[in-house]
């Protein structure tokens, strides 16, 4: 079984993006299949290499059963383009900075994140770095939505087939 490699990208690695790959692990632990997919984050800038998610996402996080202590950031390698298979962003400059990185045969792997939530209106995720601690719950808010609208167009597409099991 080939499995679907999913990348979640924003500029540090420590807010958006490990919320997003905390929030997709989860449902699909609780879906039962983690065994279809492997999932990671990385940030387009190194500023952070090396350090756990921000302690305002992981505590938001927390709050939501999700736990992303473990996690560590990480910067958008060039082998990332063609080892997985969606590489989903979480705002214009990240989609305007792995556009430039990638080579054209990969391109379309690069999608924004909350194309897979149209009911949002927005296209971005906002960054909540500099804000208040409010922004952590808007995150987990639209990555929630987003991760449903994502796992369900890969059913939707034939590129995940559920095992009866958990088909509802
Ligand atoms: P993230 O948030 O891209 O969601 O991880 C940020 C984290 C760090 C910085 C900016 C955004 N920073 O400027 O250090």
């Amino acid at each position: 079984m080939e499995k679907i490699k999913v990348l979640f990208v924003c500029l540090g690695n420590i807010c958006r993006s490990p919320t997003a790959e905390g929030v997709f692990t989860k449902l699909i632990a609780d879906k039962n299949l983690t065994a279809y997919f492997i999932i990671d984050s990385a940030g387009t800038h190194a500023y952070h290499v090396g350090k756990p998610p921000d302690h305002r996402a992981q505590l938001a996080a927390r709050k939501r059963g999700v736990e992303l202590q473990d996690l560590r950031a990480r910067k958008v390698h060039s082998s990332d383009f063609e080892y997985f298979d969606y590489l989903l962003v979480m705002d214009d400059e990240n989609f305007a900075v792995v556009m430039q990185d990638c080579p054209p045969e990969h391109k379309g792997k690069i999608k924004y994140f909350l194309e897979y939530a149209p009911h949002l209106g927005v296209k971005e995720v906002p960054d909540p770095y500099y804000g208040e601690k409010l922004g952590f719950e808007r995150v987990l808010d639209m990555v929630e939505d987003a991760s449903l609208g994502f796992l369900d167009a890969l059913v939707k597409s034939g590129r995940l087939k559920l095992p009866d099991s958990v088909k509802s």
